[in-house]
């Protein structure tokens, strides 16, 4: 079996440009069987070597920034995929390649949907960043699309794919028994609110991170959400006329009866020893699992440079014998599983739901967007409420009757307002 995959990147930022980048020049130059023993699929190394990889198009907001992401990808690999910017580059891209294969998707939070929709439309398979969208109701529209057209739409939840916890997944969860209570904690630099990103403002950092421990937490456990709460503060980006919440904290409580704190910033001083600040800890009935995702026991301090950690699993450049560098991690596991799955899907024509279990899904994703949505409504009300003394009173209850957000500082306008249904199906 010969084929082709054909894939056209939207956004080339921090991460389109590092991460998904660089994944696909390794594609282009060795195919999807190097990397396929890394996530347990090496029985298909053979059926998908034959498989070429071409990234078509790099899409983003300015013109420097896609032409410089093509410029890297030549040098890389030898191929020029072709430049598109504007503000909506992903309707040019889907113009001019009619048979593009996947639409690989790392624009702002806020600009998936529109990108994501378009490619499912065409006809195109997706790889998306995380979160997949910010609202349920477009996670719908994902959803509902995807299955009638039967495209695999695969999320970048690639924390799934540490390596600490596929052993938690596999091994350790069993061991604490019943989970109880826990906290995940991804704490970013100041750098990526104030400089990095120019669309903070239309994100806040659970919306941003929290989506990789929520995933995580539902892939370990597979139990829905009951109810949530949620708080955040704007003190330190205030200072620099930034109005975005600093952090935000929220707890949510599952079906299974665990209660998990997921805390989150981006402004962690330039001065902290690691890139970020990450992991999580679980107690159970029998145990508790802590895992420390930023110091994993490499440090290192030399003059002018501070004390650092860095973290080698996410991803690594292997120098080939040539000198060229392949690179490897759970950071492109996530990418790889989803390839896999779009290629099964493309030349064996295996179905949409026999692949599910495969890779982080749409239907996955859903979850975890309906969280980031009803936590953004309840931080927004809470903050408000302590701004004038109410306290931080609401909630968000989900159940079969959809998401109610409950705000008892409203008792007094009747039970309509108190319980407000943002949603109307079940999660
Ligand atoms: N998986 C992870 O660990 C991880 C890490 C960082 C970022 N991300 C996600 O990746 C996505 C991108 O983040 P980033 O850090 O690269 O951000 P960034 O701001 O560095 O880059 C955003 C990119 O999108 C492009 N863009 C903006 N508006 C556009 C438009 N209208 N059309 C086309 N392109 C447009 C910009 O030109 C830029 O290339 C976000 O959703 C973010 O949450 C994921």
């Amino acid at each position: 079996m010969e084929g082709k995959i054909k894939i056209a990147l939207i956004g080339a930022g921090m991460f389109g440009a590092d991460v998904h980048l660089r994944a696909y020049a390794d594609l282009q130059c060795s195919g999807l069987a190097p990397q396929l023993g890394r996530i347990g699929l090496d029985h298909w190394g053979r059926d998908l070597a034959p498989v070429a990889f071409e990234l078509a198009a790099v899409a983003a907001r300015s013109e420097s920034s896609a032409k410089r992401a093509c410029d890297a990808f030549q040098q890389w690999t030898g191929h020029r995929p072709r430049p598109y910017s504007g503000a909506e580059p992903w309707m040019d891209v889907l113009r001019d390649g009619p048979d593009l294969d996947v639409v690989a998707v790392a624009t702002p939070d806020h600009l998936h949907t529109p990108v994501i929709l378009a490619a499912l439309q065409r006809g195109a398979h997706v790889i998306t960043e995380k979160p997949m969208c910010l609202s349920i109701h477009e996670a719908d529209q994902i959803v509902e699309l995807a299955r009638g057209k039967s495209l695999i739409v695969a999320v970048d939840m690639h924390k799934r794919y540490d390596p600490d916890h596929l052993r938690i997944r596999d091994e350790l969860k069993n061991r604490i028994g019943e989970p109880l209570y826990g906290v995940a904690y991804l704490e970013e630099p100041l750098e990526v609110s104030t400089s990095t990103f120019k669309w903070a403002t239309h994100s806040d950092p659970f919306s941003y991170v929290g989506p990789h421990w929520v995933d995580l937490i539902w892939h370990y456990y597979r139990s829905k959400p009951v109810s949530l709460t949620a708080v955040g503060q704007k003190k330190r980006l205030a200072r620099d006329g930034i109005q975005a919440y600093d952090a935000v904290q929220v707890r949510v409580d599952f079906a299974n009866g665990m209660s998990i704190h997921f805390h989150n910033n981006w402004i962690t001083p330039p001065d902290f020893e690691g890139l970020v600040n990450q992991g999580h800890e679980i107690v159970g009935t029998d145990g508790k699992v802590e895992s420390d995702q930023q110091y994993r026991g490499l440090r290192f301090w030399h003059k002018d440079g501070g004390s650092r950690t860095v973290n080698t699993h996410f991803s690594r450049h292997t120098a080939r014998p040539d000198g060229s560098k392949t690179c490897v991690g759970y950071g492109v596991d996530s990418l790889t599983a989803g390839l896999a799955a779009i290629c099964r899907r493309k030349f064996f024509d295996i179905g949409r739901d026999e692949l599910a279990a495969l890779y982080p899904t749409a239907e996955d994703a859903r979850l975890t967007v309906a969280i980031v949505h009803a936590a953004a409504l309840v931080r927004d009300l809470n903050f408000k409420y302590t701004q004038s003394n109410l306290g931080a009173p609401v909630t968000a209850r989900f159940g079969p009757d959809g998401i109610t957000i409950i705000d008892p500082n409203r008792a007094s306008e009747g039970s309509e307002k108190v319980f407000a249904r943002i949603y109307e199906k079940a999660i």
